[in-house]
């Protein structure tokens, strides 16, 4: 998505460890038309998916799958990330770690917002190794839901998690993809 591209390219700042910053309008400062745009784009892409939910985390995913979810017509479901859990019957919860964080996470979804035979669109603001985007279609599928598909503003493409993803069946949809953040430089896939 050209927009999305050259905001990226306007306001991200690479960080050692390949990180990049985007706290100018996704993570912390939001830039609701640019969210808005991306939720149309993730709205075009999976139009005949036939989705009825869509499922994120909290926090950063929540702006672009409202948006989705707003388009879409569809209720949207964000998971609840805690520290550690005394287990109750009324929630899904999936263990997440974190390689960047380098921390695990437990996330959880109330039974009640998930039904069998729900097709739902998962939509993250990043795409890294996998984990998180892994831990809401284990939730999904044991739901017993199925996940439509994938949706991630910025994949790090020099990453394992889109190719995982793929590998496992999963349709993503990515609407930046980034090759490589070496010598502090962003650079796209070309597509
Ligand atoms: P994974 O889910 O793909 O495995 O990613 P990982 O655990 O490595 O990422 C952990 C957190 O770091 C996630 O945010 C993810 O969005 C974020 N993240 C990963 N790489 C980058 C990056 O290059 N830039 C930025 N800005 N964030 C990155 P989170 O812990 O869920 O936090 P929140 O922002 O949703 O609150
Ligand atoms: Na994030
Ligand atoms: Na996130």
């Amino acid at each position: 998505m050209e927009l999305l591209k050259q905001k990226i390219m306007k306001e991200g700042i690479v960080l050692s460890g390949q990180v990049l910053k985007v706290d100018s309008f996704l993570n912390h400062q939001m830039d609701p038309q640019l969210m808005m745009e991306m939720g149309r784009e993730f709205a075009r892409r999976f139009a005949n998916e036939g989705v009825n939910r869509i499922l994120t985390i909290e926090s950063s995913g929540i702006a672009p799958a409202i948006m989705t979810a707003l388009v879409m017509e569809v209720p949207m479901i964000f998971a609840r990330k805690q520290k550690s859990l005394t287990l109750r019957d009324d929630i899904y919860v999936q263990e997440v770690f974190s390689f960047t964080k380098q921390e695990k996470n437990e996330i959880t979804i109330a039974k009640k917002f998930i039904k069998p035979g729900d097709r739902v669109l998962i939509i993250d603001d990043f795409l890294a190794h996998g984990e998180a985007a892994f831990g809401l279609a284990r939730i999904a599928e044991q739901a017993g839901a199925v996940v439509a598909g994938i949706g991630i503003v910025i994949e790090k493409s020099f990453q394992q998690g889109a190719d995982k993803l793929s590998a496992a069946g999963y349709r993503v949809e990515s609407l930046a993809r980034i090759a490589s953040l070496d010598n502090n430089e962003v650079r796209f896939v070309e597509e």
